[in-house]
């Protein structure tokens, strides 16, 4: 079992990695006595629910509570929270309550928010079940839901207690959601560690065949790359914005396609081309460099083209209206070289217009 430990303002706390661990991991320190909220996405395999469950009453808690969710970008908003509020209410869970979050990225946005704002505030810990949310969403206390058509704009930075990620929950996610989260490993050794991506380079393939010495270290790496910079800077004052890379473009991608079209992880790997070819232009990242970034998505089977072409100027329209936009000027992350990540604002409309014409053929 890895161990890392995550330092806040707010909180500090650790996040412990390893196979089986709902299975296996002692939870009488938290769980002992208490009144427990299960979160459930309804997609985890019943087994691992089942084996959380047995584990969690050998603590003897009080009382397990459990509420199953659908989760889905269309779910995650604030009349789906308010259903499972008034199901908390109706069960007379109590402010000393912990609600445990198991699923994916949008349980644990989900689950983090209720506890955030539940009776103002209850603890909560995480067991992220697909990829994606074991190296990203679990990490670092941004908690929300989707509101009037823009992700996450309503939201609090609330920190778990606890974030465990049992590896074998991987084996059930479909090969789509294991890439989402792959996106975002690569993201974590473009922003600030070349090696970390040179090793991804060389062990992509094992990392897509979850093989679980690769996957167990590319989770340890990300996680340790995500908590430093939340640990410097918390509530996205300057520096968190770096993780953003590639998701600027990307969100407005996603939303162009109507949260249909691409998975988040696919939005996001165009983002991230589209981010490159932005790098080459304002800060001098190399060609060779973004053929790497290129190479390694098509290694591992990440679509690097649009289904369908998407105008420049509608694409800049969906950035500007993002939360990042700061007064009309679009923030964006981009990289000097693999490693070394910046915040950029750009004003330039027929610079961003040339870079994404460049970066999206479409087929
Ligand atoms: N808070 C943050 O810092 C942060 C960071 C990145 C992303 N996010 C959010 O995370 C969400 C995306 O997360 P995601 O990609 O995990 O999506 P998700 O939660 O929708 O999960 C993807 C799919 O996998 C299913 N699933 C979950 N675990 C499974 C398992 N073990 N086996 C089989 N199926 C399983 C889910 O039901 C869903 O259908 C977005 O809403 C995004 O905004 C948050």
């Amino acid at each position: 079992m890895k161990k890392i430990a995550v330092k806040t303002t707010s909180k500090n706390y650790e996040i412990f990695i390893g196979e089986g661990l709902s299975r296996k991991f002692d939870f009488d320190p938290i769980a002992h006595k208490r009144e427990i909220f299960l979160i459930i996405d309804k997609n985890v395999p019943e087994k691992t629910i089942e084996d959380l469950k047995k584990n969690l009453k050998s603590s003897f808690p009080k009382r397990i509570v459990e509420k199953k969710i659908f989760a889905s970008e269309k779910n995650k908003n604030l009349t789906y929270v308010s259903k499972i509020y008034d199901f908390m209410l109706n069960k007379k869970l109590g402010r000393d309550c912990l609600v445990i979050g198991l699923g994916g990225g949008i349980t644990c946005d989900v689950a983090g928010f209720i506890s955030a704002t539940y009776l103002r505030g209850v603890e909560f810990l995480l067991l992220p079940t697909t990829l994606l949310a074991q190296v990203d969403a679990s990490i670092g206390g941004k908690t929300g839901v989707n509101h009037k058509g823009f992700k996450n704009m309503i939201g609090a930075f609330y920190q778990p207690s606890l974030v465990i990620v049992d590896s074998s929950t991987l084996k059930s996610l479909p090969k789509k959601e294991v890439l989402c989260g792959l996106v975002e490993v690569i993201k974590h050794g473009i922003i600030l560690d070349n090696k970390f991506f040179s090793w991804i380079e060389k062990n992509a393939i094992n990392l897509k065949k979850l093989k679980i010495s690769s996957i167990e270290y590319a989770i340890k790496k990300s996680i340790e790359i995500k908590a430093k910079v939340v640990s410097e800077d918390e509530k996205e004052k300057g520096l968190r914005a770096i993780l953003n890379f590639g998701h600027t473009f990307g969100h407005a991608i996603e939303t162009a396609g109507e949260n249909k079209l691409y998975t988040h992880g696919e939005a996001v790997a165009l983002g991230m081309l589209a981010a490159s070819n932005l790098s080459e232009n304002i800060s001098d990242l190399s060609n060779l460099e973004i053929a790497r970034i290129k190479n390694l998505l098509v290694k591992l089977g990440i679509r690097t083209s649009l289904k369908k072409k998407i105008d420049a100027n509608s694409l800049i329209k969906l950035m500007e209206s993002d939360k990042k936009k700061d007064k009309g000027i679009i923030n964006f992350i981009t990289i000097e070289k693999i490693g070394r990540a910046k915040i950029q604002k750009v004003k330039d409309k027929k610079l961003i217009s040339k870079v994404i014409n460049k970066t999206f053929s479409y087929s």
